[in-house]
């Protein structure tokens, strides 16, 4: 299965692009799965959408990936060669079309944005605003964020952002939710003394888990009164999903917590 898809997409891109030679990270990026290590865990928190990619999405995943996406690596990530300087680092996981990440590195170039999402139209929508825009402070990964956050060392982060994660609301699908103990101790590790966890939903039952998984992490400690929910951040542009649960009349619950 690996051989022929690994045959047949890389082959076409070949042609498309007249021949030019691709890197293995970009083979695999255009292959039907996102990458996986050796060890892929049983239970992920996506399932991988046949989303098409557009004709411009393609071509970005061959010209501006190579400047921009970051193949997953079982060595630890360095930050500091990654971007070229040391200044706040945020990542945002699961970033969906790039439209808030891209408005957000826009709004801040004196921060690094680190995107890792697994929906390759994405990354391929968001390579392009990158090109669009000229923006130089933002790198992608396009692979699980719980295999690469295992790969961040302990302490690098200042913020990390997770909007309108899958709500798998089905009762038999609750495993699959990202924001469990076991994650969201793996992620407060990475987060700098003082650095900041942002999440968002339109969820409330997945609000009320976030809240308990939250409220019992050590080493977290919640931003909002009475520990319980923030108001809506001013400052962040609408994502696609929030948008989304606004037209069909969602609310929205918003959390943060700092590291200490
Ligand atoms: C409901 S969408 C929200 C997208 C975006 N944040 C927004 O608000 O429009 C959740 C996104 O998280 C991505 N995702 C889920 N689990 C992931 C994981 N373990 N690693 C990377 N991305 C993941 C999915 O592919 C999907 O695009």
């Amino acid at each position: 299965m690996m051989g022929r898809c690994y045959h047949s997409v890389a082959c076409i891109e070949l042609q498309h692009f007249g021949g030019a030679r691709i890197s293995k990270s970009l083979v695999f990026l255009l292959m039907d799965e996102p990458t996986q290590s050796a060890h892929a865990r049983a239970v992920r928190s996506y399932v991988t959408r046949a989303g098409r990619l557009t004709t411009a999405q393609q071509r970005a995943l061959v010209e501006v990936w190579p400047k921009f996406g970051v193949a997953f690596d079982s060595q630890p990530l360095d930050f500091d060669a990654l971007f070229g300087r040391r200044v706040p680092r945020v990542m945002e996981i699961g970033f969906g079309n790039g439209d808030h990440l891209a408005s957000l590195a826009k709004a801040h170039p004196q921060c690094d944005y680190l995107g890792v999402e697994v929906h390759r139209p994405g990354v391929g929508r968001l390579l392009l605003a990158i090109e669009a825009q000229g923006l130089t402070n933002v790198r992608i990964m396009c692979h699980d964020a719980v295999e690469v956050l295992e790969q961040i060392p302990l302490g690098s982060l200042d913020e990390v952002l997770i909007l309108f994660p899958d709500p798998w609301p089905k009762k038999r699908h609750h495993k699959r939710r990202l924001i469990q103990a076991p994650f969201v101790a793996l992620l407060a590790g990475r987060l700098k003394i003082g650095g900041v966890l942002r999440l968002a939903t339109d969820w409330q039952a997945y609000a009320e888990q976030m809240l308990e998984v939250l409220e019992a992490a050590s080493g977290l400690t919640s931003l909002a009164a009475h520990e319980r929910f923030m108001p809506r951040p001013a400052e962040r542009a609408p994502t696609r999903f929030e948008l989304r649960g606004e037209r069909l009349g969602h609310a929205v619950w918003d959390l943060a917590y700092r590291a200490s």
